[in-house]
């Protein structure tokens, strides 16, 4: 049967960082709390829209497969912060690329978007349906981030990535995977603002609120990924012993120090990328795995275990092949246009617009936890 190879992967992350000493700068927190319970020591902020950096990283993933544009079946674009909801944002990453022969999906599953688009263009692929795919995972949360809320604010950051997937002959790319949805769990994180349900309900479109249960999600992460990455192994006739490498969801490195040790697998084998780009949500796994291949940690013919969990919550694990090729068969130009804006200057006015779009709605933005589960 038809194998998915992964033949491209590139990365676009934001050039403006925000650190946890900007953050104490108007939120009651510390560098030393932060760092201590996440991990994180400084996120990106995006002065482009995520249609932007997911061209970028799509451009990147296709010149280091020494593909064009017009060699691609499908784009799934990975996230929960589209643009636009209609027209889908995949369409946008299309007309961009001038990738004209491509259909164009989007998938949302929060955090876990990019994996969840992986298992769907790998199927596809091993149907005969497509032949190549770009699938890409990406998020733009600052413009929707409650920066007040201490929370949440630490949390997240804006980035991109994309990988291609071609058809291969050879037992590689996608071996296996596990997914799942703890759904009685949905209301533990959820941003008000982000979606049609609010339009008539006192939440202004974009001007979000986040509940958001820390603890519960901490608890349902870790348990959801243990086991997503128990069944995977199981499924693929592999042992904790037989991963390389783990690329884990990087949203508090608590988690996935907590996920690795019961899954067996020593720390040293695990990507971390939390501590310098905090959770961008669906770019987190291909970003880690991009830097993972540049920095010489994927070997030809290595294993890979990618868990995984988001809003939903949405649960899922992985497990990778790679091929033979860890080195870039070309490279590109694309580059995000210049950002003259520090991060914390883009926050502070993202801050006072929606200050601002509080006052205009009246209680808008502080309207009762609605009932929706
Ligand atoms: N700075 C300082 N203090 C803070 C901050 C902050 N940024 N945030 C919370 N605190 C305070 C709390 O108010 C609380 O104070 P109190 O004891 O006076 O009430 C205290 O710190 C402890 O708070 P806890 O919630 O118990 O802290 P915890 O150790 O659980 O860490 C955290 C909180 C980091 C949010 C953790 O629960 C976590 O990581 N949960 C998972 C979050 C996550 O993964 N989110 C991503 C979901 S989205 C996705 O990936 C799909």
């Amino acid at each position: 049967m038809t194998h998915a190879a992964i033949t491209g992967w590139g990365k676009c992350l934001p050039p403006a960082v925000l650190t946890n000493a900007d953050l104490s700068t108007f939120l009651d927190t510390t560098d030393d709390w932060i760092a201590s319970r996440t991990g994180l020591r400084e996120r990106r902020v995006s002065h482009v829209s995520a249609i932007e950096m997911a061209t970028v990283a799509a451009r990147r993933a296709l010149a280091c497969a020494g593909r064009e544009p017009g060699d691609i079946d499908l784009i799934v674009y990975g996230s929960c912060s589209n643009d636009e909801q209609v027209p889908n944002s995949a369409s946008g990453v299309q007309l961009a690329l001038g990738a004209r022969g491509a259909a164009a999906m989007d998938v949302n599953t929060a955090c876990t978007s990019f994996l969840y688009g992986l298992s769907t263009a790998n199927a596809m692929i091993r149907t005969g349906a497509i032949r190549r795919a770009v699938v890409i995972g990406v998020e733009l949360i600052s413009p929707y981030m409650d920066w007040d809320n201490r929370n949440v604010a630490v949390l997240f950051g804006d980035g991109a990535a994309a990988v291609v997937l071609e058809a291969s002959d050879a037992p590689i790319g996608l071996l296996g995977e596990q997914l799942g949805c703890v759904a009685e769990q949905r209301h533990v994180l959820r941003v008000r603002g982000m979606g049609c349900v609010y339009a008539n309900r006192d939440v202004v479109l974009g001007d979000t609120a986040w509940d958001f249960e820390g603890q519960e999600i901490f608890k349902h992460a870790v348990q959801g990924m243990v086991r997503a990455s128990a069944a995977v192994l199981d499924k693929c006739g592999l042992e904790a012993s037989d991963i390389d490498l783990v690329v884990p969801h990087q949203a508090n490195l608590r988690i996935i120090e907590a996920v690795v040790s019961r899954t067996g697998v020593p720390m040293e084998r695990v990507m971390l990328t939390v501590q310098r780009y905090g959770n961008m949500s669906a770019a987190t796994v291909p970003v880690a795995l991009v830097e993972a291949i540049e920095e010489g940690r994927v070997r030809p013919g290595a294993t890979l275990l990618m868990p995984a969990f988001g809003g939903g919550l949405t649960v899922c694990a992985h497990v990778v092949r790679w091929g033979d090729r860890v080195t870039p068969l070309g490279t590109t130009d694309a580059e995000l246009p210049r950002c003259d804006r520090s991060a914390l200057e883009m926050v502070t006015a993202i801050r006072a617009r929606k200050a601002d779009a509080a006052v205009r709605s009246g209680a808008g933005l502080r309207a009762p936890r609605l009932d929706v589960r």
